[in-house]
């Protein structure tokens, strides 16, 4: 990933999906993703372990929702979470080791990683989820704005 692309990182209203626990847990994911990319050596662990405590919890609440709505292609959206988890845990020991690099690496791979796996599986989880529960897709309002980072750094304050 570029450094631009990198830097700009940030959550955005495209990124919504219509699920309001989706929605508020992976706002909280772009903010703990954009932390990692801007913590300063000393601060990489505890980012690090931030994101992975997020992670595992919102991982294992969308994999519970493909098991009990038997959602179709949840074996490729389940192995894609265990994947990230797997990676992190590889780069938290290589942290234990000071290879501040690897971390850094990971963090620009997570970010890239993170706006499709949203736009294209998660998308199709809260879709399924909104068929099961009102027969139907849900409305999804979004900002007419190109960033909404200025929106996320006031949620992070209040
Ligand atoms: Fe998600
Ligand atoms: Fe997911």
């Amino acid at each position: 990933m570029s450094s631009i692309a990198m830097n700009g990182f940030c959550w955005k209203d495209e990124l919504l999906l219509g699920n309001t626990r989706m929605d508020e847990e992976h706002r909280t994911f772009a903010l703990l993703i954009r932390g990692l990319l801007d913590a300063p050596d000393d601060a990489l662990a505890v980012a690090l372990d931030e994101l992975v405590v997020h992670a595992t919890q919102h991982f294992e609440e969308e994999d519970a929702w493909m098991r009990k709505l038997s959602f179709p292609a949840q074996a490729c959206h389940m192995q894609e979470h265990a994947a990230v988890l797997m990676s992190a845990a590889g780069v938290r020991r290589r942290l234990r080791n000071g290879e501040f690099r690897v971390v850094r690496q990971f963090a620009a791979e997570l970010a890239a990683w993170f706006p499709p796996h949203l736009q294209h599986l998660d998308s199709a989880l809260a879709h399924w989820i909104f068929k099961h529960a009102w027969g139907g897709k849900p409305l999804v309002f979004r900002r007419n704005t190109p960033s909404t980072e200025a929106f996320v750094n006031a949620h992070v304050l209040l």
